[in-house]
């Protein structure tokens, strides 16, 4: 039977957590595909074959019944501050991982990248409702600051070794959105650790001190002795954890950045570029999109949150209240200066990071940085896959670089030979690459002889 006809309730089941892998894994295939045996062999041909080593990976998440892969390259010559890196990336789509590295090497010959943290800190929210008058609330709010600071000390002290901590708590009032909302605003500085259970395990310890000292505040009248907290979670909105990578060099030195077109003009189309993805959002995300095609893959590598990244990056990208480039360039008499800013709540410590195997790996192919590196590394990054992609857009275009990577995958598709992408690779160079014409021009190679070609004349 069509697995897609089946009724809803074979498809449905109680308990399938409790169930061992093996078991998991049979229950799906017998109920949603066609080929139960072959495909229960393949989601098993991708366990890691030491048991040690999947078993960590199964710890990550619920339901695991395999493990899906996704390459993971690497993007040499970096020069970031004078230091020369080999970046790990985790990037499933074609050139990303080429145009990081050509680009690299362009700016490893003039001057490399710099980068800086301007600030480290990150934010966390109690939202809750109190019915009372605001000022009251403000009134009390200094005695209740210090003592969340204090009562919460326990939490913080190893923290506080390490030079973070609580940096500060506001009290901030929303009641024109809402009568009785108001927040307690935590900052923190979580140093190497992106942070998320530390600030999430003080924010729900303020929420209860909270309660217990509104309930003392016996002068009030009853209910206002009373808090309802809604939640109390971070914000993954970190404008105050921010980082800027740049490059610059003289308008001359771009001479060499494409053939046929001298610095000048490549620095005018460039900057133009880098403008049109300020004034017009529909370009803005597709020209963030490349910036983030190095910034997640990065992020991924090291095991950090890139669902976080990527949150926090839009929303930065939209903080005047329109969305706009990331990045921005300056020409300044002969001088071509291309920069990006980017909050990056990202860690080197705890979480993922030094747990999978392999984001462990990424870590010490990177020098072990502390966060603040690791910032500057993936902004750098990011900023990186943006020159390329622009640098293509206002040159040449893309198509000509992903055709290439495009062809070796309809040929891999195909089952083509080492000779049959070969030739075929010459034979594309310059036409139009589609399903279609690779599928004829391998009927032309694998059915005639090779007098009798003459498509590929
Ligand atoms: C493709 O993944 C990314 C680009 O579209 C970025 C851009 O347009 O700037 C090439």
């Amino acid at each position: 039977m069509d697995t897609n006809q089946m009724p809803p309730e074979m498809k449905t089941i109680s308990g399938f957590s409790k169930l061992s892998k093996r078991g998991k894994i049979k229950w799906i295939v017998e109920n949603f595909f066609k080929d139960p045996e072959n495909v229960m062999r393949e989601l098993m041909s991708y366990w890691v074959q030491n048991e040690e080593q999947q078993k960590v990976l199964d710890g990550f998440s619920e339901n695991t019944i395999s493990n899906f892969v996704l390459p993971y390259g690497v993007a040499p010559n970096f020069l970031i501050n004078d230091q020369m890196y080999c970046i790990p990336m985790v990037i499933e789509e074609s050139s990303v991982v080429a145009a990081a590295s050509h680009a690299a090497k362009f700016w490893m010959n003039r001057g490399g990248f710099k980068a800086e943290v301007i600030s480290m800190v990150k934010e966390g929210q109690v939202h809750f409702i109190w019915p009372g008058k605001p000022e009251i609330l403000r009134e009390l709010f200094p005695k209740l600051r210090r003592e969340l600071i204090e009562k919460t000390g326990y939490l913080t002290e190893n923290m506080r070794q390490r030079g973070g901590g609580i940096l500060d708590v506001e009290l901030v009032d929303l009641t024109d959105k809402e009568p009785g909302y108001f927040q307690l605003r935590g900052k923190f500085d979580t140093r190497d650790s992106m942070g998320a259970n530390f600030i999430n395990t003080l924010l729900e310890e303020f929420s209860q001190h909270l309660k217990l000292f509104m309930s003392q505040q016996k002068q009030l009248p009853d209910n206002w002795q009373e808090v309802e907290v809604i939640m109390s979670i971070l914000s993954n909105y970190t404008p105050e954890c921010l980082v800027r990578a740049s490059v610059s060099c003289r308008v001359s030195e771009l001479d060499q950045a494409i053939k046929d077109m001298d610095g000048e003009t490549f620095a005018r189309r460039f900057y133009l570029a880098v403008k049109m993805a300020h004034w017009d959002p529909y370009r803005a995300t597709t020209h963030n999109k490349g910036i983030f095609n190095g910034v997640d893959a990065v992020v991924l590598a090291t095991g950090n949150d890139f669902r976080a990244t990527e949150a926090c990056g839009h929303t930065y990208a939209s903080r005047t209240g329109q969305y706009a480039s990331l990045s921005d360039c300056r020409i300044d008499e002969d001088t071509f200066h291309f920069w990006l800013d980017m909050p990056l709540a990202i860690g080197t410590t705890g979480g993922l990071t030094s747990l999978h195997p392999m984001a462990k790996r990424s870590l010490e192919l990177l020098g072990n940085p502390n966060a603040e590196q690791l910032m500057q590394i993936i902004a750098a990054t990011g900023l990186a896959q943006n020159f390329a992609a622009v640098k293509s857009l206002v040159t040449t275009g893309i198509q000509k670089g992903h055709m290439k990577m495009h062809l070796v995958n309809i040929l891999t598709r195909m089952d083509a030979s080492e000779r049959e992408v070969k030739e075929a690779i010459v034979y594309f160079k310059d036409k139009v690459v589609s399903f279609q014409s690779v599928r004829e021009f391998l009927d032309v190679i694998r059915n005639n002889p090779p007098e009798n070609q003459q498509i590929l004349a």
